[in-house]
């Protein structure tokens, strides 16, 4: 492409820094949950991975559960980026990642052979937190202590991490390359926890058996750690195309989800940038993932909730039960309100919506386009859980289909009433779909 096509009237010189910014943004992407997490994007993110060089990882920790299905074969990643099934790829876990070395050891050692190839492959931030079993053991605690008000986390001790960051009193993996040291710093950690552990009646920790536990897994991870964030700017620097996976999503996001039942970190472009130690101008393409429907694991208010028969089918018929906790997902209709919260947060170009295909078979399909509030309608998030909690939806009804879908590859193949419904979306969020999820696997994508 000409850079005086593409910036008619400008001085060479800036032509050329447009088009290079151009080129650089069409090079890399952003993929983020725009809902409750569980949209569907390890299975996007391992479609892209096969042409980018590095799948970098940015914020939250074990906590995710991202779902690949390669010819039959599922495979569940928690802390490992989602290319890891892509040999050509880097994986790197980021600076805003919470890193527990247990379950990173643990989930390599679950991919066998693959596993072995990928520890040559990981990239592990020097600057990102370690999760320890204190951290674990206080989120335990701190949930119990909260009884029916518990956010219902998945027990790997994120907050309590991102908690000690902010405290200024965390281990970052930096600190496992001084062995002893690491050893007094682990031993204050334990004490100042089993204060608060006792606080909240819990058991206490026995140091020695932390040290002993956490050991071989902190030999393993020592050759991984370097400086990601040199690492990466490099890569830019020689034209590499990277991937930044998302975690969570938008509606867990500490800012601007439904606080307090959410994650704790920044789950959108925010975080990417802070978590990775590139500008925004590193970005490129944000694609936002929307499952076709609404799901949400563990407390907190949801305003598309189903409680009824038709619920329990899109929990059936869509697998919904969590990839980390195996806990049944709360399922509802498509909540637009929340999409476009999301799409306006992080600049969204384009929208991949999965799972369309578990839609086939509903009459008629509600989509929620307002909520109405003391007798207003509005579009505008609360910022109040206990707001959103009252709030009543205002619904669109559109017509279902009862084809199936899983054999469709071409927007065209999908029945007139499908094709509508993403339209729809399209035109009520005023962003492009240019993704569709038609099944688990890497081939039953449509694109657009
Ligand atoms: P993530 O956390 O966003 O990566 O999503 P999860 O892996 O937790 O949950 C998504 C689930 O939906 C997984 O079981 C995927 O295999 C599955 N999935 C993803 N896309 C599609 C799709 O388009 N259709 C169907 N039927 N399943 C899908
Ligand atoms: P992926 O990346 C869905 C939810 C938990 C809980 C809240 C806080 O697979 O989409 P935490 O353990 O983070 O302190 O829990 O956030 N949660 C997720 N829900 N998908 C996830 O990740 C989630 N990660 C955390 O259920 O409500
Ligand atoms: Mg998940």
């Amino acid at each position: 492409m000409s850079s005086t096509r593409l910036t008619p009237g400008l001085s060479p010189v800036v032509a050329i820094l447009v088009e290079h910014v151009a080129v650089s943004e069409r090079r890399n992407c952003v993929v983020l949950g725009l809902q409750w997490g569980d949209e569907g994007k390890g299975k996007v993110i391992d479609c892209l991975a096969g042409t980018v060089d590095a799948v970098v990882r940015c914020q939250g920790g074990a906590n995710a559960g991202h779902t690949v299905v390669v010819e039959g074969m599922k495979t569940v990643l928690h802390l490992l980026p989602s290319g890891a099934l892509h040999p050509g790829a880097t994986c790197v876990i980021g600076n805003g990642v919470v890193v527990d070395p247990l379950a990173l050891c643990e989930e390599l050692d679950d991919l066998g052979a693959a596993g072995e190839d990928l520890a040559r492959r990981i990239k592990v931030s020097d600057r990102a937190h370690l999760v320890l079993p204190v951290h674990k053991a206080l989120d335990a605690a701190i949930e119990a202590h909260k009884g029916d008000a518990k956010v219902g986390t998945t027990l790997r001790g994120i907050g309590p991490c991102y908690a000690a960051k902010v405290a200024r009193t965390g281990l970052r993996c930096a600190d496992v390359q001084n062995a002893e040291r690491f050893q007094e710093q682990v031993r204050v950690l334990v004490a100042q926890a089993n204060e608060e552990l006792a606080f909240l009646g819990a058991e206490p920790l026995q140091v020695d058996e932390v040290l002993a536990l956490i050991a071989p897994a902190i030999e393993r991870l020592r050759p991984m750690v370097c400086d990601t964030v040199a690492w990466l700017h490099q890569a830019q620097e020689k034209g590499k195309r990277l991937l930044f996976e998302g975690a969570q999503g938008v509606m867990l996001d500490i800012d601007f989800g439904t606080y307090p039942y959410v994650t704790s970190s920044n789950t959108g472009v925010g975080g990417v940038i802070t978590g990775s130690g590139l500008s925004h101008k590193a970005m490129g393409e944000v694609i936002g993932i929307v499952k076709a429907y609404t799901t949400r694991v563990g407390g907190g208010p949801f305003p598309a909730e189903l409680h009824d028969a038709v619920g329990d089918g899109l929990r059936q018929r869509g697998g919904e039960f969590g990839a980390t906790t195996g806990r049944p997902r709360r399922c509802g209709w498509l909540d637009l309100v929340v999409v476009r919260h999301a799409c306006h947060l992080n600049g969204v170009d384009t929208i991949a919506l999965t799972k369309l295909d578990v839609l086939s078979g509903e009459a008629e399909i509600p989509v929620i386009t307002a909520y109405r509030i003391d007798g207003q309608e509005t579009t505008a998030m609360p910022a109040r859980s206990e707001d959103l909690q009252r709030v009543e939806v205002v619904k669109t009804v559109l017509p279902g289909w009862t084809q199936a879908l899983d054999d469709c590859r071409n927007f065209a193949d999908l029945p007139a009433a499908a094709q509508d419904y993403v339209r729809f979306i399209e035109e009520h969020i005023g962003v492009r779909v240019g993704y569709i999820g038609v099944g688990p696997g890497r081939e039953a994508t449509i694109s657009r």
